[in-house]
């Protein structure tokens, strides 16, 4: 397959054009259905809403739509369903990991504390999947509530791993696949549920964005080591100040020698960069190749993407999906 025969790669604007319209659409219901009885758990809503966030969920289940068959209300309904599902994510995310800024702003635990910030995600949870029955639909709920115990899991299991050191390649690709790429995965396929494609175009669909997830997490690791914390809206280095080994530092921990691994071991026990400072990991990472040996790892996924959405006939939206594979390896946040 020649994929340069696909035509010049569409630029993230004239992706987004595609489905500007479509994505106001699912922010209206957003807006329309985050209101809760307590002004707290709206003040909270509204907080995340106003606040930036790619809208990438949204945008993937509406090009999969669009690729299946048409932006149909349920697909604009689906995709308020799953950004309100990746808000309460963020909201429980940041109270587990003591965050102080998301989207360039103080995080909402900062800002309404631990004890709403827990009810306030609880909350948004359960209106997301309110939404989602409307559609009266079983396989909606059944990829809904499989993905959203995948994901509490994957933060049960990153919990047990804060501050340790052994972590392996393995564990670091299945909190990937739980913390991110399963949930790309359901927007697709729900983007082509509710497109009317069928099974095999949803199943498709589904592993392509399940790669292009994979890929975005594996970028998301990298750019916590690499990115400026302006562009990227939360502070750099984060997640090993957070106790957090990831990809990148797995790969140059295998090649370290006992002298720079207690260094790692130090910052895990300080949980801060005062007694080693974060350039000295950052020269770790340059030395052992981490950085470059994931950006290769990333790359393998989005090949894979590629390689899926060139078995559907070309289109518009088929071109923006595979755009999309190039535009989140190449972001800066
Ligand atoms: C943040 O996701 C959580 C991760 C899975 C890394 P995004 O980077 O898509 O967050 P927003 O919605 O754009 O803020
Ligand atoms: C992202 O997890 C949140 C989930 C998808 C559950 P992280 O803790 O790794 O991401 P950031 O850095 O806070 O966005
Ligand atoms: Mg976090
Ligand atoms: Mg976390």
């Amino acid at each position: 397959m020649n994929l340069g025969k696909l035509g010049q790669a569409l630029t993230a604007r004239e992706v987004f054009d595609l489905i500007q319209d479509d994505l106001e659409q699912v922010e209206k219901r957003i807006t329309l259905e985050s209101v809760a009885s307590v002004d707290a758990v709206t003040a909270i809503g509204q907080y995340l809403q106003s606040s930036g966030g790619k809208r990438l969920r949204p945008s993937l289940l509406l090009l999969s739509a669009k690729l299946a068959g048409s932006a149909s209300p349920a697909a604009l309904q689906m995709g308020a369903v799953v950004e309100m599902i990746h808000a309460a994510t963020l909201v429980h995310d940041d109270v587990i990991d003591a965050a102080q800024t998301r989207r360039g702003r103080p995080s909402t635990n900062v800002k309404w504390g631990n004890h709403t910030c827990v009810l306030a995600g609880d909350w948004l949870y359960m209106q997301a999947f309110q939404l989602a029955l409307r559609e009266r639909n079983f396989q909606i709920l059944d990829l809904l509530i499989g993905l959203t115990q995948m994901m509490v899991e994957g933060e049960l299991l990153q919990l047990e791993r804060i501050g340790r050191i052994d972590v392996t390649e393995a564990d670091c690709m299945e909190l990937v696949d739980r913390k991110t790429a399963c949930l790309f995965s359901v927007c697709a396929t729900l983007g082509a549920l509710a497109g009317g494609g069928e099974a095999h175009v949803q199943e498709r669909l589904g592993e392509y964005a399940w790669n292009l997830g994979m890929a975005f997490q594996l970028v998301d690791d990298v750019l916590d080591f690499t990115a400026r914390e302006k562009t990227l809206g939360k502070p750099v280095g984060g997640d090993l100040r957070e106790g957090k080994v990831t990809l990148p530092l797995v790969y140059a921990l295998e090649c370290a020698t006992a002298e720079e691994r207690r260094l790692v071991e130090v910052i895990l026990r300080e949980r801060n960069y005062e007694q080693v400072p974060f350039a000295r990991i950052l020269a770790l990472l340059e030395k052992y190749r981490g950085i470059e040996r994931v950006r290769e790892r990333a790359q393998a996924f989005t090949d894979k993407a590629r390689l899926i959405i060139g078995e559907f006939p070309e289109s518009p939206y088929q071109r923006a999906l595979l755009a999309a594979t190039d535009l989140i390896t190449e972001r800066d946040h």
